[in-house]
């Protein structure tokens, strides 16, 4: 019988920690309900008592997710255990996961703690997380590079005093894969109880080892595995789930183990993170990259011609990318609309179709052909803009090789219509000045711009995606359109609503 993997998922914790990565709570929502589509065993929502926000959107998670056990972080200290306990307390299945330093570089410099009292603190706050929820996980941080010993003792520990989960995280990402299958057969030989337990790796990925560290570990007996999708994370980022899971399902035959997720549905996962942080997909990233199924050279495509399986180790349909069957376009009805949507495994409420086909419609009178790609970026684009405090009215840009550049904008918010005209380096610029001209909300920062063609053609949609910092605050925006100077405006307003939202 093959082992059942536990998938634990952290995007929206260590993921979304890391620079650039952050989003609000309405996209970690979305991206929760996602997961639980995918099926992932474990939801890491966040880090409760890191601030109102982390806090707001655990508990938001815990409360919508219903097939996934909802996780909050919490260090070894009773605040965070409490607050993570009012954030997670109202899900189904609610675990509190605790971590606490284990290796001497750690406790020495930065908790300034002697093992012993590393070891009490450990047990105590596993035994008042008990109190709290029954499922408890426990990480010794660092845990690739404390003293084995000591690493034993904690876990042995902590296992009598209750956690149900135990976990190893190479926090530097600094193990081998050798190293980390020795590790956890070690544990799984000389920690007493913990066969009574599930045995988590967390692998960061600091020299690209993270996915073969942890497969390694999985492959000495971890029960379960850390990852985030994409690979997202601080630093060099986690293991990637995607990478992982089709690993595990490709490679049955040598890890002899599986997971409950639906495979078919991680294209779409990677694309909605990867919009949500506002990053385009490297077209190499193994799994979910453009480039991943392609064959350009002669021998291959003959010999993908003879037998698929001469160059392809896993199909295209096995993690969801569309097959293009069918396009939509200026005479497609709303129904034929509804229905592509969810053959491409949407799915969606009334309202959301409605708002989704008015913004397909616009497109159409542009673009004689809507693809897969297209649609969707149609929904990862336009749904954040239902709370728009301003929309765009007109907007009427010039430049030229011995001209400035100048914009006219014109921008609505329901009680009156706000025009300015402004000049610029370039015609982006010039129409970004004119809007902050209109929303006069102090220094604007566009701190990253990255503009992306949703499939091939002349006509192709222009995605744009910017990160705006207003003081301390930064936010993604999205824009879409044929034109790429409207789909630069909408992605900047839709960042300085979302700016304006949060003030
Ligand atoms: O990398 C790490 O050590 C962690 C722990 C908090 C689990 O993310
Ligand atoms: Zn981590």
């Amino acid at each position: 019988m093959t082992r059942k993997i536990k998938i634990f998922d952290t995007t929206l914790r260590d993921g979304e920690q890391a620079p650039g990565c952050s989003m609000d709570l309405e996209e970690k929502l979305s991206v929760a309900r996602q997961l639980e589509t995918l099926g992932v065993d474990i939801i890491e929502a966040g880090f409760a008592l890191s601030s109102p926000g982390d806090f707001e959107s655990v508990r938001r998670i815990a409360q919508t997710v219903k097939n996934c056990t909802v996780a909050s972080l919490a260090r070894a200290v009773k605040k965070d255990i409490d607050i993570a306990y009012e954030a997670v307390r109202e899900a189904v299945n609610p675990r509190i996961h605790l971590f606490i330093a284990t290796s001497p570089i750690h406790m020495h410099y930065k908790l300034k703690k002697s093992p012993e009292d590393v070891l009490a603190t450990a047990v105590e706050m596993v035994r008042y997380a008990k109190r709290h929820v029954s499922d408890v996980e426990f990480s010794c941080e660092d845990a690739t590079r404390s003293e084995r010993v000591f690493l034993a003792t904690v876990l042995k520990e902590v296992i009598k005093a209750g956690a149900t989960t135990v976990n190893i995280p190479d926090t530097v990402g600094y193990a081998t894969p050798a190293e980390m299958a020795e590790l956890i057969s070690w544990l799984r030989a000389h920690v007493e109880g913990i066969d009574t337990v599930d045995l988590s790796v967390h692998c960061h990925n600091d020299l690209g080892l993270a996915v073969a560290n942890s497969l390694a570990g999985v492959y000495a007996g971890a029960t379960q595995v850390e990852c985030t999708v994409n690979g997202v994370g601080e630093r060099a980022g986690n293991a990637a789930l995607e990478e992982l899971v089709m690993a595990l399902n490709t490679r049955a035959d040598h890890y002899a183990c599986g997971t409950r997720l639906d495979t078919t549905q991680i294209y779409r996962t990677s694309r909605l993170v990867y919009s949500m942080i506002g990053q385009t997909v490297p077209l190499n990233k193994p799994v979910v990259g453009t480039n991943a199924f392609l064959h350009e050279s002669g021998i291959h495509q003959h010999g993908m011609l003879a037998e698929r399986s001469t160059y392809e180790i896993m199909t295209p349909e096995s993690v969801g990318i569309p097959v293009q069957s069918m396009v939509l376009g200026k005479h497609s009805g709303r129904h034929a609309f509804a229905t592509r949507l969810s053959e491409l495994g949407y799915a969606l409420t009334a309202a959301e179709i409605d708002a989704y086909f008015e913004t397909f419609k616009q497109i159409c009178d542009k673009k004689k052909t809507v693809s897969d790609s297209d649609l969707e970026a149609i929904v990862h684009n336009s749904a954040f803009d239902n709370t728009a405090r301003y929309r765009l009215e007109n907007f009427d840009v010039h430049s030229g090789k011995e001209s400035t550049a100048v914009s006219v904008i014109c921008l609505g918010n329901g009680k009156g219509s706000y025009e300015e005209v402004s000049l610029g380096d370039g015609p982006i610029d010039a129409a970004y000045n004119a809007i902050d001209k209109i929303l006069n909300m102090g220094t604007n920062e566009l701190v990253t711009y990255s503009i992306n063609a949703t499939s091939d053609g002349k006509d192709a949609l222009g995605e744009v995606v910017v990160k705006l910092r207003n003081g301390e605050r930064a936010v993604i925006g999205r824009g879409l359109s044929t034109d790429i100077i409207e789909s630069s405006i909408l992605a900047y307003l839709n960042a300085a609503n979302k700016l304006l939202e949060m003030r």
